[in-house]
C-alpha cells in the first residue's frame, strides 16, 4: 500500500501579484514543479498597484493571503515586488506558524550580487518599489560594493497589463527607462517587477546584449522547492499538477490577457470580492 500523503502535502500553492505579471514566476514553477496544485490570485480589480501606499500593500497582501488561505494552500509566494517591498517581514510574522512564504527582490538581488563584473546595477521596478529603499538593503547585503542605479517606471506595468505590450508605445518608454542605466554603464539590470519579462526582447534591445537581464522567476521556482523539500510537504512527484485562477477583476478580461502571457490555457476564472476595488473591469 502506498503511504497516505499527509493533508498539507496535496494542497496547492499559493500566489498572488496585482494581475498578470506574476504568471511569469507561475510559469517557471510549473516548469520545475509539475507535480504541485498551484492557485493563482490576480488583484486587477485594484491593479496598479506602483503607485499605492505602503500601508494599503500591506493591507492588500494580508487580505489576499488569507483568502488564499481560505482556499487551502501549502505555501504563500508573493510574486509581486510591490506587495514584497512594502509587506514582507509583517506578512512572515502574520502567517508565522501556518505557512511558509517565499518572494521576490532578495532572490534578484542575489542573482544580480553573482553575475556583476563592474559592481554597476541597474533596478527597473514601479515607484513604490523603488521608494521602499528594499533593493537597495537587499543588494548592500548581498554585494556590499556594488552600487545600485534605480529607475522607477511608473508606465511600463500599465502598459503591459492593457495588453499593448508590442506596441511602438512600449518601445519608446522602455528606450526613455533604460537610458539613464546605459550611460551610468551598468552590466546587469534587475527587473524589479513581474510584469517586466513580458517585454524582456525589447528590454535586452534597449540595454545591449553586453548587459546581463535578471528576474525572478527561477529563483523563485527554486526558493518553493527547497521549502517544500525542507518542511516536506512536496507532493508525489509522480503525479501530473492541476493549476486554477482567481481574479478581483473582470474574470473574462484576466483569462484573455492571462492566456496570452502564459501561452497555456487558463480555463475558468473565478471573481473573488475584495475591499476597494478600483476598476471593475480586468
Ligand atoms: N507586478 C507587480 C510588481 O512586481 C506590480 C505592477 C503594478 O501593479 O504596478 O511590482
Amino acid at each position: 500500500m502506498p503511504p497516505v500523503p499527509s493533508p498539507a502535502k496535496t494542497l496547492p500553492i499559493a500566489m498572488f501579484d496585482s494581475g498578470v505579471g506574476g504568471l511569469t514566476v507561475l510559469h517557471e514553477c510549473l516548469v520545475s514543479l509539475p507535480h504541485e496544485d498551484f492557485v493563482y490570485l490576480g488583484d486587477t480589480g485594484r491593479f496598479p498597484y506602483g503607485d499605492r501606499s505602503p500601508e494599503q500593500l500591506r493591507d492588500y497582501s494580508f487580505e489576499l493571503a488569507e483568502l488564499l488561505l481560505g482556499e487551502g494552500a501549502k505555501l504563500v509566494v508573493v510574486a509581486c515586488n510591490s506587495a514584497t517591498a512594502a509587506a514582507l517581514p509583517q506578512l512572515r510574522d502574520a502567517l508565522a506558524g501556518r505557512v511558509n512564504v517565499v518572494a521576490v527582490v532578495e532572490p534578484e538581488s542575489r542573482l544580480a550580487a553573482e553575475v556583476t563584473q563592474n559592481g554597476q546595477v541597474g533596478l527597473l521596478a514601479t515607484p513604490a518599489t523603488v521608494d521602499s529603499k528594499a533593493y537597495e538593503r537587499e543588494l548592500a547585503h548581498a554585494a556590499p560594493k556594488a552600487t545600485l542605479h534605480p529607475i522607477a517606471c511608473p508606465e511600463l506595468a500599465p502598459m503591459i497589463q492593457d495588453g499593448n505590450e508590442f506596441d511602438q508605445r512600449i518601445v519608446d518608454a522602455v528606450e526613455a527607462y533604460c537610458e539613464p542605466l546605459r550611460g551610468a554603464g551598468v552590466d546587469t539590470v534587475i527587473l524589479g517587477c513581474t510584469h517586466y519579462p513580458l517585454v524582456r526582447p525589447i528590454l535586452q534591445r534597449a540595454l545591449g546584449r553586453g548587459v546581463t537581464i535578471v528576474s525572478s522567476g527561477q529563483a523563485i521556482a527554486d526558493a518553493v522547492h527547497e521549502k517544500l523539500t525542507a518542511e516536506n510537504i512536496e507532493n508525489d512527484t509522480g503525479r501530473r499538477g492541476r493549476y486554477s485562477f482567481l481574479s478581483t477583476g473582470d474574470p473574462e478580461a484576466f483569462r484573455a490577457v492571462g492566456t496570452r502571457f502564459l501561452q497555456m490555457p487558463l480555463g475558468k476564472v473565478r471573481q473573488v470580492d475584495v475591499r476597494e476595488p478600483r476598476q471593475k473591469a480586468a
